[in-house]
């Protein structure tokens, strides 16, 4: 049987394979699990990989299928995943080989992965369709040092490849074929980066997949000049070369090119030269056939895309109906923009309605496209946007609801260590996401304990991001704006005095949720009323000098307080409020200065007091990195 399936492949490939050459990988076919030679299994095995070679012709670049009927409980599931920026004839090669090859290595075995450069191929007894799978796993690696050994620019590569495999999850998750690939020169190399997954996963098994792929890189690949993690469900891969092609696929002009220069290097008889002429046409008509295809599939996903902004939109009656015509006793508080009311969907699925006090700036396109591209934000530490409405004079966005009330309301008192640095953790990774893993790179603008709330199991997630998007204040991720939408107290003094804003100014603020969180007092108001000091920042500042920081402690935390972690959020909290923006730490280096204990932290520089700015050029130092 397997001659079979041989012999028909090779037909095949005679019929018209161009002659590019795949390169095989690893595979991983554990003999534990096998089928008896001219079972029904096999059957279905070899109908299978008929099928899937069948289908590497569609330009999708990913299908999967099951052989076999239920009945006969031997069926066969699989599929071909081929790396997103090959062409389809490079698909077809490789799906081609790998399953020629499979049934010679794997001859009997029932589970079986096998990779190459250009393609995976992959078959279980046990149905996979839709789920994550992590095992069995390859990890591959350039073995020469990025540097020098002892060189420190070592930490540096690690470190920016961690963030640009972080950046990276993002836009596979948001491509429509969940491939992407990102490149990122802060280094003395160009990084080159590539992940995927097959695309028949849910985006949270994607994300969670690839994420598994990237804890791996510290184990085999650390310091190294390239590497690779490759998964059943997905894979990614790095190098210091480029070694995918650019983001447009080839155009077809290239491949005319490259067909006239193939027969212009034979002498053709001129009774071919006809012959070679139609091969030609058709060749050229496959490619634009093919491009027109490409062509309405991604007008197909813009009309998805279209879809997804109606699916936000509620209809203004539903909303009316769910918070009982924005009644009073629904209302749940009132922020910069507008009032918030509790509902209750017909489902049963409770909102928080933002009722918007103003017009959004910009026509509603720009509002909805906006609306769009901060939905797509999501993170556990992040209040989810559901949609919004637009009807007569409202304005409203509709938001998951959140059933405790926000941080500051919440009484610091009922709140014990650990479940702080907790929230403390939290809070970190919902702004680190909103800087660094998201696509748009939001600056909150207005972090503050009102915007914190907290869920349940008393988990923070930040409200009112994307405001300023979505109100088109404006739609740089750094810059100056005459429209400051912070609250006093917890904005950097650049911001508040000059409208001068960029991450470095959501840092200060965290810096002051930090400090509020641990000391349980407001920054401003109901400051402790027995100190001469304005501002808990001050107070801070003060007792830090004077080495006596555990002062600031809660008193109501001194039975579960841990005084050595104190001291390092303090330092911590003390960093991110410098008067420098400079010298304040990124988000990235915050979350893995609150996790590890090891990162060497820096002499904080002194903090800003609203009176008048200090230049300085210190530069922060990081310890290890861990992904
Ligand atoms: C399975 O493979 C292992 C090592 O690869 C080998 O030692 C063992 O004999 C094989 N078992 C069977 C049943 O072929
Ligand atoms: C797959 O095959 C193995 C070995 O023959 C068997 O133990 C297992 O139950 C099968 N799984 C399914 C879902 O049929
Ligand atoms: C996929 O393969 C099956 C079986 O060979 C075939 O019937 C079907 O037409 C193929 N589909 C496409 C789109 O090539
Ligand atoms: C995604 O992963 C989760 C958790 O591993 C699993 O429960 C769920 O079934 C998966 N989703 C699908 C569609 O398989
Ligand atoms: C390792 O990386 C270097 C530099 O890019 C490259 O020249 C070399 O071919 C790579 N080696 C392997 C085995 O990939
Ligand atoms: C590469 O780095 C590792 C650890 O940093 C070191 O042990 C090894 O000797 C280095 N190899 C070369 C060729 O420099
Ligand atoms: C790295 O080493 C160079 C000299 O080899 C030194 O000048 C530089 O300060 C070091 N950088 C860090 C961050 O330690």
């Amino acid at each position: 049987m397997a001659e079979v399936v041989l012999l028909f492949l090779s037909m095949v490939a005679l019929l018209g394979f161009p002659t590019t050459k795949a390169d095989y990988l690893a595979h991983v076919c554990p003999n534990t699990t096998v089928f008896t030679p001219n079972s029904i299994f096999q059957t279905n095995r070899d109908q299978l990989l008929y099928t899937l070679v069948d289908n590497a012709s569609r330009d999708t670049g990913f299908y999967q299928t099951t052989a076999g009927n239920q009945i006969s409980e031997e069926t066969v599931d699989g599929l071909f995943l081929c790396r997103g920026d090959v062409s389809a004839d490079a698909c077809r090669v490789c799906v081609y080989t790998a399953a020629s090859k499979v049934v010679q290595m794997c001859p009997v075995e029932k589970q079986v992965v096998i990779w190459y450069d250009d393609c995976m191929v992959r078959y279980s007894n046990q149905s996979f369709l839709s789920t994550a799978e992590d095992s069995p796993w390859v990890f591959m690696r350039n073995t020469t040092n990025a540097t020098q050994v002892g060189d420190n620019r070592t930490t540096l590569f690690n470190q920016v490849l961690a963030n640009t495999m972080i950046g990276l999850v993002l836009e596979v998750l948001i491509a429509a074929d969940k491939f992407a690939t990102k490149e990122d020169s802060t280094v003395f190399t160009t990084l080159y980066t590539l992940g995927q997954c097959t695309q028949d996963l849910p985006t949270p098994n994607c994300s969670g997949c690839l994420t598994g792929a990237i804890a791996r890189l510290p184990f085999c690949c650390s310091g190294k000049l390239g590497g690779r993690v490759l998964y059943p469900s997905c894979n990614i891969r790095y190098e210091v070369y480029p070694f995918y092609s650019s983001p447009p696929p080839p155009a077809p002009v290239a491949t005319v090119r490259k067909g006239k220069n193939k027969l212009s290097s034979i002498v053709i008889p001129s009774i071919l030269a006809p012959v070679a002429l139609c091969v030609l046409v058709v060749v050229v008509a496959g490619c634009f056939i093919r491009k027109l295809k490409r062509a309405k599939r991604q007008q197909n996903e813009a009309e998805n895309d279209m879809t997804t902004v109606e699916s936000l939109q509620f209809d203004l009656g539903i909303i009316e109906a769910a918070t009982k015509k924005f009644s009073a006793d629904n209302m749940l508080g009132e922020g910069g923009f507008g009032q918030v009311f509790k509902g209750t969907l017909d489902n049963e699925q409770e909102i928080a309605v933002k009722r918007l006090s103003k017009n959004s700036g910009q026509g509603v396109r720009e509002f909805k496209n906006e609306v769009l591209l901060v939905a797509k934000l999501q993170h556990r530490n992040l209040v989810k946007l559901l949609g919004f409405c637009l009807g007569g004079e409202e304005t409203l966005l509709v938001y998951e609801y959140v059933p405790n009330k926000s941080l500051d309301y919440f009484l610091f008192e009922q709140l014990d260590w650990s479940r702080r640095c907790t929230i403390i953790g939290g809070i970190a990774r919902g702004i680190l996401y909103l800087h660094e893993d998201s696509r748009l790179r939001v600056i909150h603008r207005d972090l503050k304990a009102s915007n914190i709330l907290l869920d349940a199991s008393l988990n923070p997630k930040i409200s009112d991001f994307g405001m300023a998007r979505m109100f088109g204040v404006d739609d740089q991720t750094q810059g100056s704006t005459r429209r400051i939408v912070g609250t006093y107290g917890y904005m950097a003094p650049e911001y508040a005095m000059e409208g001068l804003y960029s991450i470095k100014s959501d840092v200060f603020s965290f810096g002051i949720l930090l400090l509020e969180i641990l000391t349980g007092r407001k920054n401003f108001l109901g400051f402790h009323p027995t100190t001469p000091e304005p501002t808990l920042l001050s107070y801070a500042w003060r007792l830090w000098n004077e080495g006596k920081v555990l002062e600031l402690m809660d008193p109501l935390l001194k039975y579960s307080f841990n005084p050595k972690e104190f001291l390092r959020y303090i330092h911590i909290g003390l960093l991110c409020v410098q008067e420098d923006a400079n010298n304040r730490p990124t988000m990235s280096s915050v979350v893995l200065m609150l996790k590890s204990e090891n990162i060497r932290l820096s002499k904080p520089e002194r903090p800003a007091f609203f009176t008048g700015r200090s230049i300085n050029d210190h530069c922060h130092t990081l310890g290890d990195l861990h992904y």
